[in-house]
């Protein structure tokens, strides 16, 4: 992993709001679109890609044994602060390395805007397949591709005429992401646009698919 993008994570993350609410998958706030009960029932959770852990600490306070990675160090610190107190637990990396390197299984795996929108779908989602418990539940959301533009997307991290750092971002239509979780194995994949709350805005793309 680049250290020039671990810089841009880490740069991103003294520049977020605090945004307390937790599983608020649209970027419309609390209240709008579905919350929590996406994950199902889990006894054992991983984030991937959990920026400050607002999810990962509501999840310990709720009694499972939640965990979180995230490849900014800036971002993985601030997580211990508000989990480890909780009983949650934070890995810092980058997920396709860690979820490679370890044959722990999850209840849920889910990802709010986070490491399933950056890393490559072709090699994330059977390698969270694998990793989910029987059952188990693979939950994401994120933008919507812009019409026209799929496949991965690339952008300057620092503008034009920063260091040439690139964020790479991966943008299907909703069937296109159902047909790629079916292929990496997943029984089960609805994708689907949650509206937003005005006509003609950006809704987001959420995903839930069972192994
Ligand atoms: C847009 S932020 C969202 C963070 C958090 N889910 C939230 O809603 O505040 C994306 C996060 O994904 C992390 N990330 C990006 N690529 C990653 C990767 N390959 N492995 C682990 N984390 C990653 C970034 O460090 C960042 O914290």
């Amino acid at each position: 992993m680049a250290t020039n993008l671990i810089e841009y994570w880490d740069r991103y993350a003294s520049g977020v709001d605090a945004d307390e609410e937790p599983f608020a998958w649209t970027q419309w706030g609390a209240g709008h679109g579905p919350g929590v009960e996406l994950l199902g029932d889990p006894a054992t959770s991983l984030e991937l890609g959990c920026g400050r852990g607002v999810e990962v600490a509501a999840l310990a306070r709720a009694g499972v044994a939640a965990e979180g990675i995230d490849l900014s160090p800036v971002q993985a610190e601030q997580a211990r602060a508000r989990c480890e107190p909780v009983g949650g637990q934070v890995h810092q990396g980058d997920v396709l390395e860690f979820l490679r390197g370890t044959d722990r299984t999850w209840d849920a795996l889910y990802s709010a805007w986070g490491a399933v929108w950056f890393s490559d779908p072709r090699e994330l989602l059977p390698l969270a397949h694998e990793r989910l418990s029987l059952g188990g539940r693979l939950v994401f959301a994120h933008a919507p591709a812009v019409t026209g533009a799929y496949g991965v997307q690339g952008m300057y991290a620092n503008g034009f005429r920063g260091r040439a750092v690139w964020v790479h971002r991966w943008a299907y239509e909703p069937h296109v992401w159902e047909e790629m979780l079916h292929d990496a194995g997943f029984a089960r994949a609805r994708v689907w646009i949650e509206p937003a709350p005005e006509a003609d805005h950006v809704g987001t793309l959420i995903g839930v698919a069972s192994r």
